[in-house]
């Protein structure tokens, strides 16, 4: 809330990552508390500034009698009684509401969705990228074709509801290393995902189109740049995406990807990367089995343009200093054919 206060304030917040603009339930709700602490809190703040104007102008020192003292009160039992009820009555009404705000942003993930079609995902945070695994939408288990589970990286992509049918996405948080915070400011409140233990959250928007997150939990080195961007699309749109995402890498379709794949399967970058259909069966690292499907690298820091990849894939630590990908110090025409696989990765 500081953070997100601050950028207020300093109106340097980008409006596509604004509190005060929610398409989600979990935000609207968010939102609503916020408005009602800040009016309660500036009525405080008009009572007791107005009570101490009025003070200092009607008690203030009067030339006309330099030597008497005014009248000494010790204690007023009236005034004490107010001045305890009060804030503990604001403070008890700020407590149901926090309650019924948690009820709305907390829902149980097994309750009743007759007539939805909810997507079920589970989110883990790895320093310093988001892994998706899909697990279900609406009563259908998602795999990958070759039955293995379908997993992608920092691109969350969800179908947007519709007035007959409700698409609540609902996320279990998990970490692989330290804490991080789920956070989509439009969509849902944070979260974070915490080792050892499982979280949820969930969001349900009717709008589609490109939402941009963000952990929200220090977590090392690149927190700052441990972005996620949340791609609701159509429900026939995401159809297209997840029937696609479900199938393994095409296969390279002439000699020089094949050459690309061969040094891609031969250089350490298969013991942190899976590429369903290959021998690359890594998971430490973001699957890349369909990575131009997305369209930023390196948790949504830059674009994914053969610029940037080509960078990437020379060296890392130039994009992202500190990543746990090290360089792997291939030629440059080796560089040029991982690439080339790479991009060939549809
Ligand atoms: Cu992950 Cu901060």
């Amino acid at each position: 809330m500081g953070c997100s206060l601050l950028l207020f304030a300093t109106g340097a917040a980008p409006s596509n990552t604004s509190i005060f603009s929610p398409v989600s339930p979990p935000a609207d709700t968010i939102r609503e508390l916020f408005f009602l602490v800040v009016a309660v809190c500036a009525g405080i703040l008009l009572v007791v500034e107005g009570v101490l104007i009025y003070s200092l102008l009607r008690f203030r020192r009067r030339p006309t009698d330099p030597t008497t003292e005014p009248p000494q009160v010790y204690g007023s039992t009236p005034i004490e009684i107010a001045w305890t009820t009060a804030p503990a009555l604001i403070v008890f009404v700020f407590v149901l509401v926090l309650f019924r705000t948690e009820f709305k942003v907390r829902v149980d993930p097994e309750r009743d969705l007759a007539g939805g079609q909810p997507l079920r995902v589970t989110v883990i945070g790895h320093q310093w990228w988001w892994e998706y695994v899909y697990e279900k939408y609406g009563d259908d288990e998602i795999r990958a074709a070759d039955g293995q589970p379908l997993v992608t990286a920092n691109e969350l992509r969800v179908p947007a509801s519709e007035s007959g049918v409700k698409r609540p996405i609902l996320l279990t948080l998990k970490s692989a290393d330290v804490a991080h915070s789920f956070w989509v400011p439009r969509l849902t409140g944070k979260t974070d995902l915490i080792p050892g233990k499982v979280n949820t959250t969930w969001f349900q928007t009717d709008r589609p189109g490109t939402y941009l997150g963000q952990c929200a939990e220090y977590c090392g080195t690149q927190h700052a740049n441990m972005l996620l961007r949340v791609v609701v699309d159509s429900p026939d749109r995401f159809r297209q995406w997840l029937d696609n995402e479900r199938k393994p890498a095409a296969a390279p379709s002439n000699p020089e990807l094949t050459e690309g794949r061969d040094v891609f399967l031969r250089t350490a970058c298969v013991n942190c990367h899976r590429v369903r259909g290959t021998l690359a069966k890594g998971t430490f690292g973001p699957d890349l089995t369909h990575l131009m499907a997305r369209k930023t690298i390196a948790s949504g820091m830059v674009d994914n343009d053969p610029k940037e990849l080509r960078q990437w894939v020379d060296d890392p630590q130039k994009t992202k200093p500190g990543c746990l990908m090290p360089a792997m110090k291939l030629s440059e025409r080796e560089i040029d054919l991982v690439v080339l696989y790479l991009r060939s990765l549809k």
